[in-house]
């Protein structure tokens, strides 16, 4: 059995390292990208409070397809450059968007949220993948999550 949770109520700093190792230790060795990924999804929704959305969505054929997560049903394809996704994936750069109702394009796939966090997953210099995480609270990223998220896109880079 794995059991990997945050222990306590920690500082964020130590809650991402924990998480860091877990999913270290979940994908080291594992080949299979469909189930690092669904991992992966099922390690952020446990270590991260406030959210509605963890998962991913993978670059196929020149646009973003949804990849493992957990939440509610989402959209499908979502292409470069449309949405919060669309655009981490065109610019390879993290989107951290405090309303999602002040960006422009946002794609709601729930109406709960409010904002959200969009990090590439880049490998040899391409996006491979967007990790995404929604929350009904409005600023509810921050420049920790940000690092912390930017972190665990390194270490799952050659693994999903
Ligand atoms: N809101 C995203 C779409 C994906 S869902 O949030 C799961 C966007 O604007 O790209």
């Amino acid at each position: 059995m794995f059991d990997f949770r945050p222990v306590g109520d920690c500082p964020k700093p130590d809650a991402y390292r924990q998480l860091h190792d877990a999913a270290e230790a979940l994908t080291s060795g594992e080949p299979d990208g469909v189930a690092n990924m669904a991992n992966i999804a099922a390690l952020l929704w446990d270590f991260l409070p406030d959210t509605n959305w963890a998962g991913f969505y993978r670059m196929v054929g020149g646009e973003l397809v949804l990849g493992p997560f957990i939440g509610r049903p989402a959209c499908i394809r979502i292409p470069l450059g449309k949405g919060v996704c669309g655009t981490a994936a065109a610019e390879g750069e993290t989107q951290l968007v405090e309303d999602v109702h002040a960006f422009p394009g946002h794609i709601a796939c729930d109406s709960v949220t409010n904002s959200e966090l969009v990090v590439p997953v880049l490998r040899d210099g391409d996006v491979v993948a967007v990790i995404d995480l929604d929350s009904p609270l409005k600023a509810r990223f921050d420049e920790e999550d940000r690092q912390g998220i930017e972190r665990l896109a390194e270490i799952i880079s050659n693994r999903i």
